[in-house]
């Protein structure tokens, strides 16, 4: 333990990260930039060949940094694991979606650990930052890594800390958001926590890997209940002619005990519409339903359709229907700034659309091209014929760089999903909100 201890506190551990995505670069980044030697590996070859040329495919990691790094050599990116044996420590950031049952697939997880067993050494520290179901540290990886013929926590170490990375987000980053560490045992914790020590000043330990892969777990269904609970409150304070935006923003005057949400078109993304499922089914495994996390993601995936519902009654208001119009959709990606759509309550919106015979175009700076169930489709040009060609032009993600009064000018009518035309002075007859 100590000699990894020592390599680590010298910056002459060797690190890899499995999994070059937009937790894995982020993380490559910040240990080449304490001076680490890293490599990256992706079974993705796109991705590798891109990084090794430097240039970068994640909004929060510059090209600039990757091509310094990988011409200071310490950071390469490979498809080979053979390189795995070289490594003192191996961080897993691989991908953990659901099945189309709603089940956990941990597949990722469960191959990126084989092929660790492989080559597993004594003193090498594993951590996986995935996020998933209590129990897969310790109940999936231990075992696995253990055919090697290696104690876990006492031959090699293990521990689980989630990323808790906000893509977009310009103030915290992997480096500042204080991260949370659960090793197998004390000593698993010790390795990870020194690790992570050199690029994050704020470590909170926990006693377990379980109590760690919770925290993540209750961190999204904390948020995937309260972003379910304002959306139902939009709901009703639509039907009670009320602005919810107003009652948010006033509530949001009370210095304790309430924190503000705000509603939207749905949710979107790797994390929120996923991970709390991942907890709802191992619940059942030991016997107990989870209730709120079930009625959160039924109000929060039936949002799209209120939307439908929205944009219907605003195009019956100037006699039209969805079959035949023209609907301009501003923003694809799951949240403002980034480029991922996936699982983006835009796609879902624009398929519906589709379905109904609406003609569907969409702008988004961040994203160039989308997959919908029937076809692919570019982003446009946003400006004054594609607003003016529109019959109904829907911001469902609000990226900074709208500019929302060029929007609102030239547009025939347009529903604000996201209160971003809020900042706007004057009145707006042809403005509708969620
Ligand atoms: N994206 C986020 O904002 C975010 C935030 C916190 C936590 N997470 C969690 O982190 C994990 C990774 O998410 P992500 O958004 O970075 O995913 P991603 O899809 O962007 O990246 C995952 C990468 O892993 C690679 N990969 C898959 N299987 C592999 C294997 N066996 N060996 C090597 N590489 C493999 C993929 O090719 C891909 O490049 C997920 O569990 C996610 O829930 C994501």
């Amino acid at each position: 333990m100590s000699s990894l201890i020592h390599k680590i506190k010298n910056k002459k551990a060797q690190i890899a990260v499995i999994g070059l995505g937009y937790v894995g670069l982020p993380l490559c980044m910040e240990f080449a930039k304490k001076g680490f030697c890293v490599t990256g590996i992706d079974v993705d070859k796109k991705r590798v060949k891109s990084v090794s040329k430097g240039v970068s495919y994640i909004g929060d990691v510059k090209s600039s940094e990757i091509k310094l790094y990988v011409k200071e050599k310490s950071f390469q990116a490979t498809t080979d694991y053979g390189v795995l044996s070289r490594q003192d420590a191996i961080i897993m950031c691989v991908p953990t979606p659901l099945r189309k049952t709603k089940e956990p697939d941990i597949s990722y997880i469960i191959d990126a650990s084989k092929k660790i067993a492989k080559t597993l050494k004594e003193e090498q520290l594993i951590v996986l930052e995935s996020t998933t179901y209590p129990g897969t540290t310790d109940e999936v990886i231990q075992p696995i890594l253990e055919k090697s013929e290696l104690k876990a926590g006492k031959d090699f170490y293990l521990a689980f800390s989630p990323e808790r990375v906000d893509p977009g987000n310009k103030k915290y980053n992997t480096a500042n958001i204080p991260k949370v560490i659960g090793g197998i045992n004390s000593q698993s914790t010790l390795a990870a926590k020194t690790l992570y020590g050199q690029i994050n000043s704020n470590i909170i330990p926990v006693s377990s890997s379980r109590v760690a892969e919770m925290v993540k777990l209750l961190e999204n269904t904390f948020r995937s209940v309260n972003i379910a609970l304002v959306n139902e409150m939009a709901i009703m304070c639509d039907c009670l002619d009320i602005d919810v935006w107003e009652v948010i923003g006033a509530a949001a005057t009370k210095p304790f005990g309430f924190m503000p949400f705000y509603p939207g078109p749905g949710i979107g993304g790797h994390c929120i519409p996923l991970d709390p499922f991942y907890l709802t089914w191992k619940s059942r495994l030991h016997g107990y339903e989870a209730k709120f996390i079930e009625l959160a993601g039924e109000i929060n995936k039936a949002m799209p359709k209120y939307v439908i519902g929205k944009i219907r009654d605003i195009l019956n208001s100037f006699k039209k229907s969805i079959n035949g119009s023209t609907v301009l959709i501003l923003g694809v990606a799951y949240k403002k700034d980034v480029g991922d759509w996936r699982e983006s309550p835009a796609i879902e919106i624009i398929n519906m659309l589709l379905k109904k015979g609406a003609n569907v175009c969409f702008n988004d700076p961040h994203v160039s091209e989308i997959n919908t169930d029937s076809t692919s489709m570019r982003s446009k040009e946003l400006d004054k014929s594609s607003l003016k060609e529109s019959d109904c032009t829907i911001i469902v993600t609000n990226h900074s760089v709208y500019d929302y009064k060029f929007i609102v000018e030239n547009s025939s009518a347009v529903l604000d999903t996201r209160n971003a035309i809020s900042g706007l002075k004057g009145n707006f007859e042809n403005v509708f909100r969620l």
